[in-house]
C-alpha cells in the first residue's frame, strides 16, 4: 500500500536549528510573512541576502513549528532539487505550515499533501509516466491549435473592454482555466466556478493563520470567508465526481489518467485522488494566469524592451522565459532532510525542512548579470528555475510557455500600446504570486 505524505506530517515538537547558522540573517527580510509578496517579490531582501546570508534559518509563523532553512542562492536550489534521496518532497510536503489541520476542511491539507508532487521514488515516477501522454509535444501541438482560437476569441472581447479593463478577469484567468478544462475533459460551462474555487484556495493560507490567531480578521478576511467553507467542500465534491466519472467511463482525457492511476498494481486511494485533484487544479491554472497577468507589467515598466520586442518577434520565446524568470509564479518550494546534510557550507540536521525560493535563485547575480533588469534578449533567461528542477520539474512547464506565447504573439499585435495603468493587487499569499487585479489602458 502507498504511503501518503499525510500519514508522515507531524509537527516536529522542537523549536530552532540543531546546528549553529553559519549566517544570522535576523532582520533583513521574513520571508514567512503573509503580506511580504503582495507587492511582488522582495527583491532589496532577495539582494541582502545573497551578499549577506543566502542560507539562514528563517522561524515559522505557527508557534509549534520548528522553522526552516530559507534557501536563495541558485546553485543551493539547483542542488536540494537534484538530491530527492537526501532532500525529500514526501516527507513533509512541499508547503510551509499555516494553521492547524485539523481545523481546515478535511480533505484540504491531507489533499496539499497526497498528490504526485508530495511523492518520492517509485510511485512518484510511476504517476508521472502515467500522465506523459498529456504534456508530448504532439499532443501540446493539437492544444495550442484550440489555445490559439480560443486567444483570439478573448481578445475580441476584451476589445469591446477598451480603454480600460482589470486583465486578470478579462484574459489571463480565463485562458488558463480554458486549457486546464480542455486538459481534463470537464465542461468549459464550468468555468465560472472554476475560477471562484481558484480564488478560494488561495485564500486557505490566510484563514489558516486567522484560525491560528496570527492575523487579525480584516473587513477583506471576513467578506472572502463568506461561503469559503461550503464552496471548498463543492470543490472537492466536483472533482471527485469527475474522477467517480472517469473511472466508469475512461476517455481520452488527463482526468481519465488520474482517475485510473495504478501504482504496485493497485488503484490509488481517495485520499490521493482528491489531491491530485487539487493539485492539478492550482497547479495547471493561477501560475500561468500570474505569469501572463506578470508579464504586462514588465513590458509595461521596461518601454525600451517592449519595443525591442515589437521589432523583432522572434524573440518572444525568450521573452516569456526571461518574464517567467523574473515574475517565478510559485513563491517556494519546501523539502525535508532525510538525513544529515550540508548545503553551502551549512550543516542541516535530518528532519529539518529546507524551503527554496525560486524568485531569490532566479535573481542570483553569480549567474544572471544584473538580475533585476528584464532583459528580452537575455542569454541565459531559459536557465531559471521557475519550473523547479530535478525529478519533479514541472509537468505543465510546455504548457504553460505554449499559453504565454499564444497569448503574448496575438495581444502584442492586436493591442500593441496595452499598457498597465494603476496598482497590481495580489491576495495576500506567500506560495504562489495570486494576482487578482492588473488594470490596463489601451485602444482597439
Ligand atoms: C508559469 C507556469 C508554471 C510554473 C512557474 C510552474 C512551476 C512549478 C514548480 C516550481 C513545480 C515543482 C517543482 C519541484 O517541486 O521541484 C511544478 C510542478 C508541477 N507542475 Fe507546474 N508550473 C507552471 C504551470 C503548470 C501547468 C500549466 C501545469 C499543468 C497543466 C503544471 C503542472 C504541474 C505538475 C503536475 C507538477 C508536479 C510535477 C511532479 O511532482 O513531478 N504546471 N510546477
Amino acid at each position: 500500500m502507498l504511503a501518503l505524505a499525510h500519514e508522515s506530517y507531524r509537527r516536529a515538537g522542537w523549536r530552532g536549528p540543531r546546528h549553529p547558522p553559519i549566517h544570522p540573517a535576523t532582520g533583513i527580510v521574513d520571508l514567512a510573512n503573509f503580506e511580504l509578496f503582495r507587492k511582488g517579490h522582495p527583491v532589496a531582501g532577495y539582494a541582502r541576502l545573497h551578499a549577506e546570508a543566502p542560507i539562514y534559518w528563517q522561524d515559522e509563523p505557527v508557534e509549534a513549528e520548528p522553522g526552516y532553512w530559507a534557501i536563495s542562492r541558485y546553485a543551493d536550489v539547483k542542488a536540494i532539487s537534484k538530491d530527492p534521496e537526501s532532500f525529500s518532497s514526501q516527507k513533509g510536503g512541499i508547503n510551509i505550515a499555516y494553521g492547524d489541520p485539523a481545523d481546515m476542511h478535511p480533505l484540504l491539507t491531507p489533499g496539499a499533501l497526497d498528490n504526485m508532487i508530495a511523492l518520492d521514488g517509485e510511485p512518484h515516477v510511476e504517476l508521472r509516466r502515467q500522465h506523459m501522454p498529456f504534456f508530448t509535444p504532439g499532443y501540446i501541438r493539437r492544444l495550442t491549435a484550440r489555445v490559439d482560437v480560443k486567444v483570439a476569441e478573448l481578445l475580441d472581447a476584451l476589445a469591446t473592454k477598451a480603454p480600460r479593463c482589470n486583465l486578470v478577469d478579462a484574459f489571463a484567468a480565463e485562458l488558463p482555466l480554458f486549457t486546464l478544462a480542455e486538459l481534463l475533459g470537464v465542461d468549459q460551462a464550468d468555468r465560472p466556478r472554476l475560477a471562484q474555487w481558484m480564488a478560494d484556495l488561495e485564500m486557505a493560507i490566510y484563514f489558516g493563520a486567522v484560525r491560528e490567531g496570527q492575523l487579525a480578521p480584516t473587513p477583506e478576511i471576513i467578506a472572502a470567508y463568506n461561503g469559503w467553507e461550503e464552496r471548498i467542500r463543492e470543490f472537492f465534491d466536483y472533482g471527485m465526481r469527475e474522477i467517480r466519472d472517469r473511472q466508469a467511463n475512461p476517455r481520452d482525457d488527463l482526468m481519465s489518467a488520474i482517475a485510473n492511476a495504478v501504482v504496485d498494481g493497485g488503484p490509488m486511494p481517495d485520499m490521493y485522488l482528491a489531491g491530485a485533484w487539487e493539485l492539478i487544479f492550482i497547479a495547471g491554472n493561477d501560475t500561468t494566469r500570474n505569469s501572463i497577468s506578470g508579464m504586462m507589467r514588465l513590458l509595461s515598466e521596461n518601454p525600451e524592451q517592449k519595443a525591442k520586442l515589437l521589432a523583432n518577434m522572434d524573440l518572444l520565446p525568450n521573452a516569456i522565459q526571461e518574464a517567467v524568470r523574473l515574475i517565478s509564479p510559485v513563491i517556494y518550494m519546501k523539502r525535508t532532510a532525510t538525513r544529515d546534510a550540508e548545503v553551502g557550507g551549512q550543516s542541516i540536521a535530518e528532519g529539518e525542512k529546507l524551503v527554496m525560493y525560486y524568485g531569490a535563485a532566479n535573481r542570483d547575480p553569480a549567474v544572471f548579470a544584473d538580475p533585476d533588469r528584464f532583459d528580452v534578449a537575455r542569454e541565459n533567461a531559459a536557465q531559471h528555475l521557475a519550473f523547479g528542477f530535478g525529478k519533479h520539474v514541472c509537468l505543465g512547464r510546455q504548457i504553460a510557455l505554449m499559453q504565454l506565447e499564444s497569448a503574448y504573439r496575438q495581444l502584442l499585435a492586436r493591442f500593441p500600446d496595452m499598457t498597465m495603468d494603476g496598482e497590481m493587487v495580489c491576495a495576500p499569499n506567500n506560495f504562489v504570486h495570486a494576482i487578482t487585479e492588473m488594470p490596463v489602458r489601451f485602444s482597439r
